[in-house]
């Protein structure tokens, strides 16, 4: 088997490396992602297989069906960039202002593509049918996925999994978690509301910029008093927008942060402890606060069984990890496994040789080109690995 996959991969991963450049240097925000769409589309019709296009808004579904299959698992990319400048000098750097493919969903698209263009002409040797999903929108609430499911991407699927590059593991293996995988992200905002005035006079006014100050420094106090110490959690004050003059007391203040836990009672406890915080230590300066949380994408749970599918069809082919931590950022992944199985694999993304160690979403962030055939070759062996059915 490993020679043929050596054959697949090289049959195979020019095309990857030269969609990936493309879609890197013409990257697109949100569900706007028409441009990487087709070029996915035209790639996966060329290779024979069933293509629906506008899924989820702007997303692409293409079936492989094997005869006599009853099992159908999917496989999951996301082609969507953020809204960022990049600052790399690859000859393939974004060519759209404002729009950079930070976060790597270039080289999911692109990988997965490479897959499904390798595995199609093995359809009769497989051992279930692969639907292979490409969705817009993983970066911004309400995420993609959602859109994609309430449009039947997953009907007739028993298992999916999804693969994320990651530069917390170095490039040469995949990185597996078992259960909770990626945290819950949600997002808190608060208005302080005081009496603004003049600066040299602030016994006249009630400072909202002193409330705020306080503010921030009690939220750290609810991971590190009011949350178990075995159990994660983050509260990040990432904004704190206020005030117009040196010489003017604001009248209000806004504050903007993250929230991120893996289980729903954490979750719960520390949004109410950060609205009782903000709202009480507000309230201890004279302020009012005027606090909303946005609720973010589920946590990303990683089926046991799902794992160990994963494991057993991809260790022969790409060494495979346990030795890899859960991380807080937030992937719209969990919804798919809120419905069927589902594992989140992390395909390592680090070579400090050639300074590809910043994570994902730093301006200097880039794929290694060595990890996009390895990611094709571990989609594979895990579909010729996976179980008949
Ligand atoms: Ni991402």
């Amino acid at each position: 088997m490993i020679a043929n996959l050596d054959r697949s991969v090289a049959n195979v991963i020019d095309g990857v490396i030269a969609l990936q450049r493309a879609i890197h240097a013409d990257p697109e925000i949100g569900f706007d992602t028409v441009r990487t769409a087709a070029r996915a589309a035209v790639e996966l019709r060329q290779a024979g297989l069933e293509v629906q296009e506008g899924i989820g808004k702007t997303g692409v579904v293409a079936d492989l069906i094997v005869p006599g299959a009853t099992r159908k698992i999917a496989l999951r990319a996301d082609m969507d960039a953020l809204p960022m400048d990049e600052e790399t000098d690859l000859p393939h750097k974004s060519k759209n202002p404002g729009a950079a493919h930070q976060c790597g969903h270039d080289a999911h698209t692109a990988m997965l593509v490479g897959a499904a263009r390798a595995l199609a002409p093995l359809r009769d040797e497989l051992p279930c049918s692969v639907r292979f999903i490409f969705q817009p929108n993983e970066e911004a609430l309400p995420g993609g996925a959602p859109a994609m499911i309430a449009d039947g991407c997953l009907e007739g699927v028993d298992r999916i999994f999804g693969m994320h590059v990651w530069p917390l593991l170095d490039t040469g293996q995949i990185g597996l978690v078992t259960g909770p995988t990626m945290a819950q992200p949600d997002v808190f905002r608060a208005t302080i509301v005081g009496v603004g005035g003049h600066a040299a006079a602030p016994h006249g006014c009630v400072d909202p910029v002193v409330a705020g100050a306080a503010i921030v420094n009690a939220l750290q106090s609810i991971v590190a008093r009011n949350v178990d110490p075995l159990d994660s959690a983050v509260v990040s004050t990432t904004q704190f927008h206020g005030g117009t003059a040196d010489n003017v007391i604001p009248e209000r203040i806004q504050l903007v942060g993250t929230i991120r836990t893996f289980k729903d009672a954490v979750g719960e406890q520390v949004r109410t402890r950060v609205r009782e915080v903000t709202e009480t230590v507000a309230a201890a300066y004279g302020c009012r606060a005027e606090v909303s949380m946005q609720i973010g994408y589920p946590v990303t749970v990683n089926d046991p069984d799902a794992c160990d599918e994963a494991e057993g069809a991809i260790s022969p082919a790409v060494p495979v990890t346990r030795d890899v931590s859960p991380s807080l950022g937030g992937e719209d992944f969990a919804y798919y496994g809120q419905k069927i199985p589902a594992a989140f694999l992390f395909l390592g993304n680090r070579d400090e040789s050639q300074g590809i160690v910043h994570f994902c979403h730093h301006p200097r962030f880039r794929v290694d080109d060595a990890a996009m055939p390895l990611g094709v070759r571990a989609w594979l062996a895990l579909v010729q690995g996976a179980r008949r059915g």
